[in-house]
């Protein structure tokens, strides 16, 4: 079976969507790390008995031994909000991540999660949405491999509109994981 590890800062309710989908059916989730001692996916991961590996921002390169071991088909960022620092990028070969958004707009340093909706209804955006792109060197750069947009509602705030968008990256995130592990040689 394919093996994945996830990457997560916050809630980690996409981590946990990943898990119950497709954990021990399509791939294992070998381990999730994350960056925040107070975020919520340490009780998911707690609940759903994958190891949680917590590293702080100067502990990358044991992050990179500790992944190398498990040697994963893919790595996943599921609303994970550092920079990945090039080294780890270099050291293995398919890193997604889902960004809140339809990039290229809406993308880049200090724009993740709820930010990134309220500058979405300050700049009157008609549309919003999800993309599922490849990590490379340039924050919110990689190759775009899938995007799905929903309109704005009247009336609508960051918080409802994020909503919407968590609902777009449940229905599409795991199915874009799973053909991309398919895909991997
Ligand atoms: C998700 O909406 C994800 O797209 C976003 O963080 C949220 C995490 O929610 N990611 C970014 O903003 C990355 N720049 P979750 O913890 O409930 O899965």
């Amino acid at each position: 079976m394919k093996k994945v590890v996830i990457f997560a800062s916050g809630s980690g309710s996409n981590a946990e969507n990943l898990i119950q989908l497709h954990h021990n059916k399509f791939y294992t989730v070998e381990a999730i790390f994350c960056n925040n001692e107070f975020a919520g996916v340490i009780e998911r991961a707690n609940r759903l008995k994958i190891p949680l590996k917590l590293f702080k921002r100067n502990e990358w390169n044991e992050v990179i031994t500790s992944i190398k071991e498990l040697n994963p088909d893919l790595i996943i960022l599921a609303g994970f909000l550092w920079k990945i620092p090039s080294d780890f990028i270099s050291s293995f070969n398919r890193i997604i991540n889902i960004h809140p958004s339809l990039l290229p707009k809406f993308g880049g340093k200090g724009m993740y999660g709820i930010n990134v909706h309220q500058a979405v209804i300050d700049n009157q955006e008609k549309e919003s949405g999800i993309t599922i792109h490849l990590v490379n060197e340039h924050y919110d750069e990689g190759e775009v491999l899938f995007q799905a947009a929903i309109k704005i509602a009247k009336g609508e705030t960051p918080e409802s509109l994020a909503n919407k968008i968590h609902e777009l990256e449940y229905q599409y995130f795991p199915e874009i994981i799973l053909k991309e592990i398919e895909n991997e040689k």
